[in-house]
């Protein structure tokens, strides 16, 4: 295959199939890999929170080709967001009609470049980068998105969402200091693992809600302070008993009756930060019905406050974010645990295929850590 050929098809230049070779020079092998032609990757084909009626594999999808400030990315390692089913809903986007990429972030192996990008990358780099469309074999990614990676490996992804989510919100809208109290729900998931961590670092005391005896040694293991096991532990009980002044901040994820308890159990001027409402996303509305109609009163009586976030309205914080958060990683800081889905019934999370599975097992609650799913590639092999 001539990637020369294959640009003036895939650009529509039906009056000049010459295209410029000098360019085209940057399509290089990666190690002895031939990029192939053709490859397979996610579509969203309808709109619906249900991932597996919305998502269909497509098989023979042709390989996208990067423009001059662009990366060809070999995914080596995709994140699974609970958030991937409010996407393949369309509530991300109402006006983009299917069908349309899907997975917002991945690992992997520049393969190919444009030659603006080659000023800051070479083939054979590891790269991260958080960009729709990752679950695909190949993914283009903006030069200026990527994050260069001393190496490819799966605890670097759960910083590029997870981590940065946990890292920009407690730190713009957390208020921490030394002392208070933060009560972190999911907190043995892909980014409560961090809200925990860096509250300790915060030199807090921390709470962290899950459903497993599992997860609350996970939790022990990374600093929490009180773990609470809803499944065994009323987490209203060991609040009233345990902190009767009330919490200082909320990193909520869970929504619904968790949303409203995590609200009455603030302290004077406490902050509860919504980061999502995983209860809601398989609703037709994506909602999880709250008491809404008290909240003023509460918040007046307590001069306590809501605050939203999300991720993609901090740009300007995200390269420092995870700046800092890499060092930490590196300096054997902060524990990033991934879950490759070795204990789900049908085994690690591989292939593409798997990110069906991987969808499944979040929704189950089962993941301790940052969902991954590993597109195995042989590197010598002659595609
Ligand atoms: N605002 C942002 O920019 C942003 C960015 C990233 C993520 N988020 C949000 O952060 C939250 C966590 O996302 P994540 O991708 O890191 O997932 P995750 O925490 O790795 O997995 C979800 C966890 O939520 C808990 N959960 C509680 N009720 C659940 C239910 N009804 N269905 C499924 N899970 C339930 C489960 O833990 P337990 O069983 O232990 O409770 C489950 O393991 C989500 O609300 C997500 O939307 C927001």
């Amino acid at each position: 295959m001539s990637w020369g050929a294959r640009s003036g098809v895939a650009l529509g230049c039906r009056a000049r199939p010459i295209v410029d070779m000098s360019y085209s020079r940057h399509f290089l092998d990666f190690q002895g890999s031939a990029i192939p032609s053709a490859m397979k990757k996610l579509v969203v084909t309808r709109l619906s929170p249900n991932f597996r009626e919305a998502v269909a594999l497509r098989h023979g999808v042709p390989v996208p080709l990067p423009g001059d400030g662009d990366l060809l990315v070999r995914n080596r390692f995709v994140g699974i967001n609970a958030s991937d089913i409010n996407y393949s809903a369309g509530r991300y986007d109402a006006s983009v009609k299917p069908p349309f990429d899907i997975g917002f972030e991945g690992v992997g192996d520049v393969v190919a470049l444009g030659l603006s990008a080659s000023a800051d990358y070479t083939v054979g780099q590891a790269v991260a980068y958080v960009k729709a469309g990752s679950f695909a074999e190949y993914t283009v990614v903006p030069a200026k998105q990527a994050v260069p990676l001393p190496s490819v490996k799966p605890e670097f992804l759960t910083l590029m969402v997870s981590g940065a989510t946990a890292y920009i919100s407690l730190k713009e809208l957390g208020e921490l200091s030394e002392g208070q109290k933060v009560l972190v729900t999911a907190a043995a998931g892909g980014t409560g693992q961090f809200a925990v961590q860096l509250a300790k670092k915060a030199k807090c005391h921390v709470i962290g809600t899950c459903s497993s005896d599992e997860k609350g040694g996970f939790l022990k293991s990374i600093g929490c302070d009180r773990a609470i096991n809803y499944k065994t532990e009323s987490i209203e009980s060991v609040l009233r008993k345990d902190y009767p002044e009330g919490v200082d901040v909320v990193y909520e994820s869970v929504g619904g009756k968790m949303f409203d308890l995590a609200v009455n159990s603030l302290a004077t001027k406490g902050r509860l930060i919504v980061i999502g409402f995983i209860t809601g996303y398989q609703n037709p509305t994506g909602l999880s019905p709250i008491k809404a109609e008290v909240l003023p009163a509460k918040l007046l009586k307590k001069s306590a406050s809501i605050r939203g976030f999300f991720l993609n309205h901090y740009f300007s914080e995200y390269k420092m974010a995870l700046k800092h958060l890499l060092k930490m990683y590196e300096k054997g800081e902060l524990v990033c645990e991934v879950d490759l889905g070795d204990m789900s019934p049908e085994g690690k999370f591989t292939g593409l295929e798997s990110v069906f599975r991987a969808v499944d097992y979040m929704y189950m609650g089962k993941n301790i850590g940052k969902i991954v799913v590993e597109l195995p590639h042989s590197v010598n092999s002659k595609l």
